[in-house]
């Protein structure tokens, strides 16, 4: 089972990807934890060049192509391996970030953003994916904290307010577009709120596919 983590920046994903993984190991599954963009070596440096703010002449088409060119070595050489094995993947971000930032936050057309993203998967799609939502003043205020305590700032996190409301934006009508993949959750409460509605929307998917 293919499970994808998305939402705004600040959303909390990250912590609850850990959380939700942790959990699911403890209750016998083999669990595949990894991110966007990197998850492997070669994606790891891709992030770097992605997220650095020395690239701050970086042009939206140049990230569209390395945040694809980061997934399809992480589908190639980690995603399709683990559930070819019959694990569980948790994916913290995936394509839909690419439809919500490259294309609602900068614009870029959506079919063009689909035909690419689907040369870098393969074609494969999440069976699950769980969204936090947040507004993007709340999500840059918890941001702010987690870089007081060491996390890193990068390029994204540095874009104006309306690029992170038409990200936001771009997320509910990527819902919209289609609710039967998507799970919408309330990422502003507590991180225990939060992490015990992931639980129950798990536990669920998990039976039905049981
Ligand atoms: P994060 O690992 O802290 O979520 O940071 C990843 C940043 O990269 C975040 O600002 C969203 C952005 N991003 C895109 O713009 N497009 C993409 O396709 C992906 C995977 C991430």
């Amino acid at each position: 089972m293919f499970i994808t983590f998305e939402g705004p920046d600040g959303s909390g994903k990250t912590t609850q990807v850990q959380r939700a993984a942790a959990r699911l190991r403890a209750d016998g599954h083999q669990v595949l934890l990894t991110r966007e963009p990197g998850g492997t070596a070669i994606g790891d440096q891709i992030r770097a060049v992605l997220h650095s703010m020395d690239n701050t002449a970086m042009l939206p088409n140049t990230e569209l192509l390395l945040y694809s060119a980061s997934r399809a070595q992480l589908v190639g050489e980690a995603i399709r391996p683990h559930l070819e094995q019959g694990g569980i993947v948790i994916c913290d971000r995936f394509y839909d970030s690419t439809m919500a930032y490259q294309g609602y936050g900068h614009g870029l057309d959506l079919d063009t953003l689909r035909i690419i993203t689907e040369f870098a998967t393969g074609g494969l799609k999440p069976d699950l994916t769980l969204y936090l939502d947040i507004a993007p003043e709340d999500g840059l205020q918890r941001r702010l904290s987690a870089v007081a305590q060491g996390e890193e700032w990068n390029r994204l996190d540095d874009m104006e307010m309306a690029f992170h409301r038409r990200v936001r934006e771009g997320y509910h009508q990527l819902i919209a577009a289609e609710p039967q993949r998507w799970v919408q959750i309330d990422g502003a409460r507590s991180m225990d709120a939060v992490h015990d509605d992931i639980m129950q929307v798990l536990a669920s998917r998990l039976k039905q596919m049981a």
